[in-house]
């Protein structure tokens, strides 16, 4: 067993002067890195080891543990080191609201910080966070167990993550008393395994967390092991930051900075490359160029930035450029695209819905995009491709994803700040998904959109009207169709050029392929929407009579019409009114479950929250709504 100090003294510059303290660590690079491994297989006590070991930890971190145990004193005081792993431990369990904790400390060389994240069910979504900005991921292994499923998951999920350096970290040697053939057999299976899903490389070493061995000092019970500890192997990993310098110069624009006429400054974090004065840019998606000006810092005036630097810059021209363009070198920038093929991760308890937008986020940049039926998604015991129509909580698939505007971006290989995102559910603005963009979809780049001649205001000219759409929605039999109808009757007497498509018929024809499952029912307003906004085009008052229950899908048309062209007619008409009329005899039906997923009954609606006409049938007669809609319609 390695000899341990028995004391640990903590860095009392800490206490007594932390600018002096940080300014002593500011020129030592920081290691991000991330341990997994299932429920006992040692991570607390190795991380506890790791900050005990390393003989420096930050403060705050230690009151926190303190706060665990009273015997763990301030600084200059002995911690001792089974204390220090059961405040580690304590901590963790209370923080079950925490993903994931983030650890501090420094070596000689480095400073580190470690994700700590717990083991359980919802690892999936914890090591998306930890490992979305780390250098190298700790796969810990119990000695006595070898690979796990838990491995192999943790394994596959840090690669695709895209992080680049695995350290297998074959923990309680102690336990299988140092025994070299047991290690190389863990080592070799776990090699066979890595190969399969494109891990190239990783560093096996073998250690002991409660004893000690191999963590900062080589371990005597180890003869036959001639690697380096872990801590020096983590303190020469190639920092992800450093090879991004090397590569083209892509900066994210973040804000701009007008403090006055003179000055038009563009701030952000520098993604990847280098950056000097007097380089020619382009800004994406717009593709215009420029020069750079000035690089101001808070410390002033640079000749030179690289990745990782926030910083601001100017062009020598007036050029537009606002917060989610990206300024990238002229003459090597990343690719626009709005179709991708992109990894998902989904994290949300509620299943992905394929058509349903959300938003999208990738850095400064959030756009509005909807998400296809997954290709496929993957297994993570057999990796095996399982076909699949949704996403649930910690699945993960492949599918398209269709953004509202073209965005600059890069594949999350080779740029994580361009290719990564996460979605946002519009309505909860829960976080649901994080995901990769793996390429362009070549239709994207092939197809653009026609200029035509004749124009949407020359359409609606020649009818001496101005279109809109009047977007009717209710439950089943609440009168949609009725009112719809009488609607139109008016307007086309009064010489409107109108056309009203109805739910039951457009699922006859357009629509024949869809039933009423949620991602059914997106999908129907999603080509009525379209359909919709085409008729709108060419200058028609367009009537649509359908239930489309989810607001989400109601405001996805609002936004894709002109503004003031949408209006959204409720037709409020209470269930046990719908039920009682029961024109189609359907509520009947759903009532004696021989029709599943009905509105109102099994499936949900939505109500308008601010619908710009609302009609309440108990208290009005359809012809009287008709009237006071048209009424709108012509005060417009
Ligand atoms: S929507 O939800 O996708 O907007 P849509 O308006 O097209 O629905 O179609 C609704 C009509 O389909 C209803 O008026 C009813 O006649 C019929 N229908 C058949 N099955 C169902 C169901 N499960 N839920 C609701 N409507 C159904």
């Amino acid at each position: 067993m390695a000899t341990q100090s028995s004391s640990y003294q903590v860095d009392g510059l800490i206490a007594e002067d932390i600018d002096a303290y940080l300014a002593l660590h500011q020129n030592k690079s920081l290691l991000r890195f991330i341990t997994c491994g299932s429920v006992d297989d040692g991570k607390s006590t190795l991380i506890g080891r790791l900050l005990y070991d390393s003989k420096m930890i930050f403060e705050d971190q230690l009151a926190s543990l303190e706060a665990d145990s009273k015997r763990v004193g301030t600084q200059g005081q002995e911690i001792d080191f089974a204390l220090l792993v059961d405040g580690l431990a304590a901590e963790r369990e209370q923080g079950i609201t925490i993903d994931v904790a983030y650890r501090f400390f420094a070596t000689e060389k480095r400073k580190f910080i470690v994700a700590d994240t717990p083991g359980h069910e919802q690892y999936t979504r914890n090591m998306v966070t930890g490992a979305s900005t780390a250098d190298c991921a700790v796969i810990l292994i119990d000695g006595r167990k070898g690979v796990l499923t838990q491995t192999r998951r943790h394994s596959y999920l840090a690669h695709l993550i895209g992080i680049r350096h695995i350290i297998l970290a074959v923990n309680k040697m102690d336990l299988v008393d140092y025994d070299e053939s047991r290690f190389d057999e863990i080592v070799a299976d776990y090699r066979e395994f890595a190969t399969s899903i494109g891990i190239k490389e990783f560093t096996a070493i073998p250690l002991s967390g409660l004893a000690g061995d191999n963590i900062a000092s080589k371990s005597e019970e180890t003869p036959w092991y001639d690697g380096p500890t872990l801590i020096e192997h983590l303190e020469t990993i190639e920092l992800d930051s450093d090879r991004d310098q090397a590569k083209p110069f892509r900066m994210p624009v973040q804000w701009v900075n007008r403090p006055n006429l003179d000055f038009r400054g563009f701030a952000g974090v520098i993604a990847s490359g280098t950056l000097r004065p007097g380089d020619p840019v382009r800004v994406l998606p717009s593709g215009r160029t420029s020069t750079v000006a000035r690089i101001v810092t808070m410390d002033g005036d640079r000749d030179v930035a690289v990745a990782e630097e926030s910083v601001t810059v100017t062009l020598a021209d007036e050029i537009d450029c606002s917060r989610g363009d990206v300024i990238a070198a002229a003459d090597a920038p990343p690719q626009t695209a709005d179709q991708f093929q992109a990894t998902i991760v989904w994290m949300d308890a509620d299943e992905m819905l394929p058509g349903r937008a959300y938003w999208m986020k990738m850095g400064t940049r959030t756009v509005s995009a909807t998400v296809q039926e997954p290709k496929h998604a993957v297994d993570m015991n057999s990796l095996a491709e399982l076909s699949v129509k949704t996403l649930g909580l910690n699945d993960i698939g492949v599918c398209e994803v269709y953004t509202d505007r073209d965005i600059a971006f890069e594949p999350y290989e080779e740029n994580h700040d361009l290719g990564g995102f996460i979605l946002i559910d519009k309505m909860t603005n829960a976080t649901v998904a994080a995901g990769m963009l793996d390429f362009a979809l070549r239709r994207s780049q092939n197809v653009h959109w026609q200029a035509v001649d004749v124009t949407r205001e020359a359409h609606a000219s020649i009818k001496n009207q101005k279109p809109c759409v009047l977007w009717f929605t209710g439950l089943s039999g609440s009168g949609k169709s009725t009112i719809a109808n009488l609607v139109e009757k008016k307007l086309h007497v009064m010489g409107r050029h109108t056309f009203l498509l109805d739910g039951d018929n457009i699922r006859h024809g357009l629509n024949r392929d869809l039933g009423f499952t949620d991602a059914d029912r997106i999908e129907n307003i999603r080509r009525i929407g379209d359909v919709a906004k085409l008729m709108a085009d060419a200058g028609l008052i367009v009537l649509t009579a359908f239930i489309s229950p989810f607001r989400a899908e109601r405001d996805m048309v609002r936004a894709i019409l002109p503004e003031g062209e949408f209006m959204e007619v409720f037709i409020n008409t209470p269930l046990e009114v719908a039920e009682g009329r029961d024109t189609k005899g359907l509520y009947a039906k759903a009532r004696q479950g021989k029709l599943k997923n009905f509105t109102g009954i099994d499936s949900p609606y939505e109500p308008p929250e601010n619908p710009d006409i609302e009609v309440d049938t108990t208290k009005m007669s359809a012809e009287d709504a008709a009237e006071a809609i048209v009424q709108r319609v012509l005060g417009r």
